[in-house]
């Protein structure tokens, strides 16, 4: 196994190459991520719910053959559950050995060479923020008991954050922003999210127009703080084409649109403070506005 530690240089065009495939429009963000990442860089990628961060970065690792390690970030990713431990009972019989070490996924993303993607990472605990920032700095760790862990060449970090998400933004140091590159990812514009929708559900066309009018106009209305990601219209047309089978209907009727998007939208969009009407009278007016928009009857 390599030693070196230094970054080495991937392959940015099989990256792009392979975004290009398989990400809807996002070229010019799937351009600057993979130039940062080849270059040796670690990047923060900032964006809402839904705006194809985990799919981009996918595609990236897989055009640069390299695995990608994926890490839910919440409070209790404690350094232990990062970085690894000890089997608690072969410890008993065995003590302290190398062997009975179980590594965690930065453990592993380091000794494969891997990008770890850390998602959520404003809600990672400062320790574990902490055990990172070192690893950017040495390429290296040391873990007690278990020795020196060196990055392979093609060790990258990902972290994503959501703005919106106010919960611990703060904390994540300037030291973290000074040893990364930060790449914003915002809604994709409407022509982007038809293709996204059509494309993952296959979908008739006015029925996907629909879903995707409805999902942007909640991201700006009056009486919703939080609005739907693309998710939301993926989740609508879905169960609307299995709901119109259900009911023995040929096409999708507006009713059971309607119906579809109550069950996908009213938990994914958040009431502004003060709003007098249900969340479910809000989407059914939001879904009846985009349908006049689109000039349905
Ligand atoms: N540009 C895009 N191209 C293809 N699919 C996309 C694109 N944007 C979003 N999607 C689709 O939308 C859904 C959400 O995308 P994804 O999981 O990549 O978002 P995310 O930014 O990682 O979200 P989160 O912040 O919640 O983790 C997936 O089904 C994905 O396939
Ligand atoms: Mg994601």
């Amino acid at each position: 196994m390599s030693t070196t530690t230094a970054a080495r240089r991937l392959d940015v065009t099989g990256m792009v190459r392979v975004a290009r495939e398989r990400v809807v429009a996002r070229i010019r963000e799937a351009e600057v991520v993979a130039a940062a990442l080849s270059a040796g860089r670690n990047v923060l990628l900032e964006g809402p719910p839904g705006t194809g961060k985990t799919t981009l970065l996918r595609a990236l690792a897989d055009g640069a053959g390299v695995p990608l390690v994926l890490v839910e970030g919440n409070a209790e990713l404690t350094p232990t559950r990062l970085v690894g431990h000890h089997d608690a009972s072969r410890v008993l019989t065995e003590d302290y050995r190398a062997e009975n070490f179980v590594p965690g996924p930065l453990t592993r993303a380091m000794t494969d060479g891997a990008v770890l993607y850390v998602e959520e990472f404003n809600r990672v605990p400062e320790e574990t923020m902490n055990v990172l920032l070192g690893v950017l700095s040495e390429r290296e760790m040391h873990v007690p008991r278990y020795g020196r862990v060196v990055a392979r060449p093609t060790f990258r970090l990902v972290a994503a954050m959501n703005p919106f998400d106010a919960v611990g933004t703060a904390r994540v140091t300037p030291a973290l922003y000074d040893r990364s590159c930060r790449v914003a990812m915002g809604y994709q514009d409407e022509d982007a999210e038809l293709a996204v929708v059509a494309a993952a559900t296959e979908g008739p066309d006015p029925l996907v127009a629909q879903a995707v009018r409805t999902v942007r106009i909640t991201r700006d209305h009056p009486e919703l703080r939080i609005g739907s990601s693309v998710r939301g219209a993926i989740d609508t047309v879905l169960i609307a084409l299995e709901l119109a089978t259900v009911r023995g209907h040929g096409a999708v009727e507006d009713d059971t649109g309607l119906d579809a998007a109550l069950a996908a939208l009213t938990g994914k969009v958040t009431l502004a403070d003060g709003s007098s009407r249900t969340v479910e009278d809000v989407v059914t007016d939001i879904w009846h506005r985009a349908g006049e928009e689109l000039g349905k009857a």
